[in-house]
């Protein structure tokens, strides 16, 4: 039996942050002892919005340490940066091709960042989901763990590869039944930490594109900024912690954060806080964020003292994700019916 293919990715922009790793990082360590696993660093996808070119290429070295440092493992997992596998930019374009255009102005996360770029969208933001499609389809991958933001992207990537690609132009076998073309995937969310909220806003999701520092914890945050960060983050007037009260997003959101990164669940945490004022509970989940992440810092540091292993990792990665993408890539150009070049 092969195991089930995974591919999911980050984009390099800036620190990854506590919702990176709970809704998306966190979740493809575990998948690595059952899986096939291939984890990208998505800078195609980075330059969607304006970027600096100045760093883009530390960005993305900072993101492919954190993923080992999150515990990702070169010997398990096939680790690459998106830009140096041709494919995904080739795929993307003959995907572009079949998807309809109003399939991809439909998309929330589209029209969230559009709005913030006012008139200089570019039509890479726009096709950003045809992008993702292409990353994911290369691979024949049957799982795709990200958080709950992605899931509509995933959907896209699922009827680009049924409806738009199988159904069309699949070969057919000697029955004249058609043989899939490409695999269409699942999306995997896990429940916790699948949609981590700001500090500052407990109704909006954290980000990296939010102006406000003090609105996430990144990775790298030294404890004495986790510190004050937790300290600052929005309260409301309630005592006592809890899940679930719509009138209490800011409970529900960093009772949450407590739950995982104490590690002792949902049931146990609400339990132990539920009468708890914020000025007992905030230095508690100021702790418990610390010692999590103390970890991940450590390896962080001892990684990036070691640029040659960390590119080495990178080539290795890139020269398995190539194989595999070439081959899918191929077999698309064959059945849209492309002249193949000659060997
Ligand atoms: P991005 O930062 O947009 O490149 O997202 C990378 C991964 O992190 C994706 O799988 C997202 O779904 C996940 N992610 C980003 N922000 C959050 C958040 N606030 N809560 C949970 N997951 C998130
Ligand atoms: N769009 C994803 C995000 O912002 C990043 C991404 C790009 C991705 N390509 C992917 C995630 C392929 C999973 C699979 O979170």
């Amino acid at each position: 039996m092969t195991r089930p293919r995974v591919l999911s990715g980050v984009q390099p922009t800036g620190a990854l942050h506590l919702g990176n790793w709970l809704g998306a990082i966190r979740n493809w360590v575990d998948l690595q002892d059952s899986h096939d696993t291939y984890f990208c660093v998505v800078d195609l996808h980075a330059i969607t919005v304006p970027h600096d070119p100045g760093r883009l290429a530390e960005d993305t070295l900072t993101t492919a340490a954190l993923y080992l440092a999150c515990g990702i493992d070169p010997e398990r997992s096939t680790v690459f940066v998106q830009s140096q596998v041709s494919a995904h930019s080739e795929l993307a374009w003959l995907l572009n091709c079949v998807t309809p255009l109003n399939w991809l102005e439909r998309m929330i996360q589209f029209k969230e960042k559009a709005i913030k770029q006012g008139d200089q969208v570019s039509v890479g933001l726009l096709d950003y989901p045809v992008l993702m499609a292409a990353d994911i389809l290369l691979y024949d991958a049957d799982l795709v763990p990200v958080g709950e933001d992605q899931k509509q992207h995933l959907e896209l990537a699922r009827d680009i590869a049924q409806q738009r690609i199988n159904a069309r132009f699949a070969p057919r076998d000697a029955e004249g039944e058609p043989i899939a073309l490409l695999r269409v995937p699942q999306p995997l969310i896990l429940k916790d930490g699948a949609r981590v909220m700001s500090l500052t806003d407990g109704t909006s999701k954290m980000s990296k594109s939010d102006p406000n520092e003090g609105s996430r914890i990144t990775l790298l945050d030294p404890p004495e900024l986790i510190t004050k960060k937790i300290k600052r983050a929005k309260t409301d007037p309630t005592m006592g912690l809890e899940f679930g009260n719509p009138e209490r997003p800011e409970a529900d959101n960093l009772l949450g954060l407590y739950a995982v990164l104490s590690g002792q669940g949902r049931e146990a945490a609400a339990r132990e806080c539920a009468e708890m004022g914020w000025g007992r509970f905030k230095p508690l989940l100021a702790e418990a964020t610390v010692e999590a992440l103390r970890p991940v810092q450590e390896r962080y540091r001892s990684l990036r003292q070691d640029p040659a292993s960390l590119l080495t990792v990178l080539r290795q990665g890139r020269e398995r994700a190539a194989a595999v993408a070439d081959a899918t890539l191929s077999r698309v150009r064959d059945a849209l019916g492309f002249l193949p070049p000659q060997p």
